[in-house]
């Protein structure tokens, strides 16, 4: 997607402390993974789902759920459980990504790969296993959200990962690889698809969890969709610009695989500038909240300059 320049008025900047926001909320959401999914027979399943699930990681996604319901009026305590939700199908949908049969990578978050300590077998239940898991959690674990909504979020959940979502994506991604003619069109369906539909989903569920006008649903929608993509963007500017190290996986992979790429297509400059675009576009969706939106324009500004 193409975005229009948009010219902002220079506003006084009010200080966030982002760094100190992310530590807060990534030890929450670690120690509320840790006590997810405890070891119980037979342990060799739970041990490859803990596995991936605490390798670390940015924990992005549930804390944009969280974010969004506090922004939404709700509490931490009424979205934690979704929240984990999320990480649990983002680990399973990276352990599958991973697999010999689709991008066949030996490292993710600094560690080997689920299916390379587990095995290919092992790897594909561990994810199955997140998968279903992440459905029952939110079902029996949310607490004092009324049920529609909780249903609410089962059913953008299950959209997000399906064949109109992530599913839907990956099958184009893997369809155009080392083909040299993918359009715009179609790098822009991939990642609207597998990156940017989770990362709508965690901003969703966060809002429909407290309970928020449809008019403001809509806005935190549109505000996802644009660091969605533009997530994307810099994750592909990344595997040019970044050391394996920074990245905590195999850096150069788009080129090696042969996949298109907004670099590819655009250019590294232009596709900061798209993206930079994007993330303006984004925070302008958060105008009428004030400063309650703090955390999500912060987030919103740091997909561009992150590193890794
Ligand atoms: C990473 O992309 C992969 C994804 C964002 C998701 C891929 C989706 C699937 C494997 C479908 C999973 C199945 C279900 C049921 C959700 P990438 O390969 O471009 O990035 P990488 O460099 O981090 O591997
Ligand atoms: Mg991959």
């Amino acid at each position: 997607m193409v975005v229009t320049d948009n010219p902002q008025t220079p506003q006084e900047k009010v200080p966030f402390d982002l760094p100190a926001y992310l530590q807060q909320r990534q030890s929450q959401i670690e120690a509320a993974l840790d006590r997810a999914i405890p070891i119980a027979y037979p342990e060799k399943i739970y041990e490859a789902m803990r596995y991936s699930l605490l390798a670390g990681g940015k924990r992005l996604r549930p804390i944009l759920c969280l974010a969004t319901c506090e922004l939404a009026g709700g509490t931490t305590e009424m979205a934690i459980p979704t929240a984990c939700a999320l990480e649990m199908i983002h680990t399973m949908s990276l352990i599958h990504d991973d697999l010999p049969a689709m991008d066949n990578d030996d490292y993710r978050r600094g560690m080997l790969t689920n299916h390379k300590v587990y095995g290919e077998d092992i790897a594909i239940l561990a994810g199955d296993g997140l998968l279903a898991y992440a459905f029952e959690y939110v079902a029996a674990k949310t607490k004092n959200v009324p049920a529609q909504r909780v249903l609410q979020v089962i059913s953008r959940l299950g959209r997000a990962v399906g064949a109109a979502g992530l599913v839907g994506g990956q099958v184009v991604d893997l369809e155009s690889e080392g083909k040299a003619d993918v359009s715009i069109d179609t790098l822009n369906f991939i990642h609207n698809h597998k990156t940017a539909a989770l990362l709508e989903a965690c901003v969703a569920c966060g809002a429909i969890l407290a309970g928020a006008p449809e008019a403001d649903l809509q806005r935190l929608t549109r505000y996802a969709q644009n660091i969605g993509l533009a997530f994307q963007i810099v994750d592909d500017i990344l595997d040019i610009t970044a050391t394996q190290e920074e990245l905590g996986k195999t850096a150069g992979k788009d080129l090696q695989a042969q996949k298109a790429t907004y670099p590819s297509i655009w250019g590294l400059e232009e596709s900061q500038r798209q993206a930079r675009q994007l993330v303006q576009a984004a925070i302008a969706e958060l105008d009428s909240f004030g400063e309650k939106a703090l955390p999500l324009q912060a987030i919103a500004e740091f997909i561009t300059s992150r590193t890794h």
